[in-house]
């Protein structure tokens, strides 16, 4: 047996995997965000642990034969999240998150500093770690000095979990201290925000095992005393993992809080001006290109708590059927965006309401308008180099017929929804157990999942949602002014 924990945004869920590969149980518990501010976002880490342990207390309970069978754990988690620890491994302050865009002023000035872009081949984005050191140094001084080591929100777990200090190669990448092309931290990088590599994880492959379980969990729940921790991944690269997604032009559109398109590619081939992520990927020598949008289905669960309803009932009353776009244009930038603007300070909004305008036309209006920022994605990534055909759709916006046919059309990709399961970052970080307890190869282990369904672009309804999408596109620098 296989455990893979995926410590998300909204909450952390933990599956058991057979050998075979099968998913024979699975729980999730939520976790809250706290936004004292406008741009702030934060978690307190030791939420991460108590939720971790209820799952464990709630696995423990369904299937007890099961942990105590269980060969290795997977880790994939949200990425850049800087977890600052002081000598005895207390959060000095909560966990500022990867959506956090406060240090933008401090990330502008590192992406000026020579160096940043060139090594990490990357901008250095606000919600990316290296800047929010730089902010604390800045704004919390007697704080910051209390720093011994900074870790990403899935490394602090594995540290209860093994008493470890290891991060891997993929979730590293996204901190802005990496040489991503080299696969090593950089001293200079990490000199720029006053800290140094005894600040750092020792990084390890996604796939390696990275130590054994704490004497103190096997006694509390049972696991076996060998149970290894394996490297695990930033939860992008662990659900391309649970996809398949291994070589080349491969790739996935994940529909969760932020929203994400992620191709992988077999050489490191950054272009940093096009604010698409080049990172490492979760399988070694192998990278990959990412366009990030900070609200998918954060944006239509924003709207949705907004008119007291729930997400899934109001995509529900769209029926499965697209039909040409209305006047209503909604920008999804609630906190700021990433690709492909590299923008804090820009906000969202509705503008071409209209009388006849009710639910059912903003809740269309909220899908198009994240639709058209998953637009903005492609473009980039076909500026840097990297043209789909088709993506496999994830996450918890793929259940809806109406939003996966309606992204097929506006981005003129098929889209794939893969058969009931789960292909999130928890079963990836369970595969990534099971590769690194059999010594195997990911790509003949990690394969993809059987298609449910098939999306096409509708022709019919193209040039219309190509001429909004102009629309939407020009609204940006009008928004931005204001
Ligand atoms: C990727 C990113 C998000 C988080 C969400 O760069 O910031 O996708 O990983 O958990």
């Amino acid at each position: 047996m296989y455990l893979g924990i995926d410590l998300g945004t909204s909450g952390v869920k933990v599956v058991i995997m057979s050998e075979s590969q099968q998913i024979i149980a699975s729980t999730n518990q939520s976790l809250s965000v706290s936004r004292p501010s406008s741009g702030w976002s934060e978690q307190d880490p030791q939420s991460w642990i108590l939720a971790t342990a209820a799952a464990f207390d709630d696995l423990v309970a369904s299937h007890p034969e099961a942990i105590k069978q269980v060969r290795a754990i997977g880790l994939s988690g949200q990425m850049h999240g800087a977890t600052m620890l002081d000598s005895t491994d207390t959060p000095i302050a909560p966990c500022i998150l990867w959506n956090d865009t406060r240090s933008h002023e401090e990330a502008a000035r590192l992406d000026a500093t020579p160096g940043f872009r060139e090594l990490t081949g990357n901008i250095v984005f606000p919600g990316f770690t290296a800047p929010k050191l730089a902010w604390m140094q800045a704004n919390k001084p007697e704080l910051f000095d209390q720093i011994k080591k900074v870790l990403l929100p899935k490394d602090y777990l594995r540290l209860w979990l093994t008493g470890d200090y290891v991060s891997d190669y993929s979730d590293s990448a996204g901190t802005s201290w990496m040489d991503v092309g080299k696969r090593e931290w950089s001293s200079d990088l990490l000199a720029a925000t006053g800290l140094d590599k005894s600040h750092m994880p020792a990084l390890a492959e996604s796939t390696e095992s990275t130590g054994t379980i704490r004497k103190e969990l096997v006694e509390r729940w049972g696991f076996s005393a060998e149970t290894i921790v394996a490297g695990g991944a930033g939860d992008n690269a662990a659900s391309a993992i649970a996809t398949g997604i291994v070589g080349e032009g491969d790739a996935f559109i994940s529909l969760g809080t932020s929203g994400v398109i992620y191709a992988a590619i077999d050489s490191y081939r950054p272009l940093p001006e096009s604010a698409v992520h080049t990172f490492c990927h979760s399988t070694a020598n192998h990278w990959c290109h990412m366009a990030v949008i900070l609200a998918a289905t954060d944006a239509l669960n924003w709207y949705a708590k907004l008119v007291g309803s729930g997400a899934a009932d109001l995509t529900r009353a769209l029926g499965d059927e697209v039909t040409a776009p209305g006047s209503a244009l909604f920008f999804p930038y609630l906190g700021g965006e990433r690709t492909p603007h590299n923008d804090a300070n820009i906000r969202g909004g509705f503008i071409g309401l209209s009388h006849p305008d009710d639910q059912v036309a903003l809740t269309r209006a909220v899908l198009e308008g994240i639709s058209y920022a998953f637009k903005d994605g492609i473009k980039a990534l076909e500026a840097a180099g990297t043209s789909l055909s088709r993506l496999i759709a994830v996450g918890g916006g793929s259940s809806s017929d109406y939003w996966l046919s309606l992204l097929a059309t506006i981005l003129d990709k098929q889209i794939d929804r893969p058969t009931a399961g789960d292909f999130g970052g928890a079963f990836g970080a369970a595969r990534m157990g099971l590769v690194a307890d059999q010594k195997g190869d990911p790509s003949v282990l990690c394969t993809m999942p059987t298609i449910e369904k098939s999306f096409y672009p509708n022709k019919a309804l193209q040039d219309s949602f190509e001429n909004v999408y102009a629309r939407y596109a020009a609204a940006y620098s009008s928004l931005k002014d204001l």
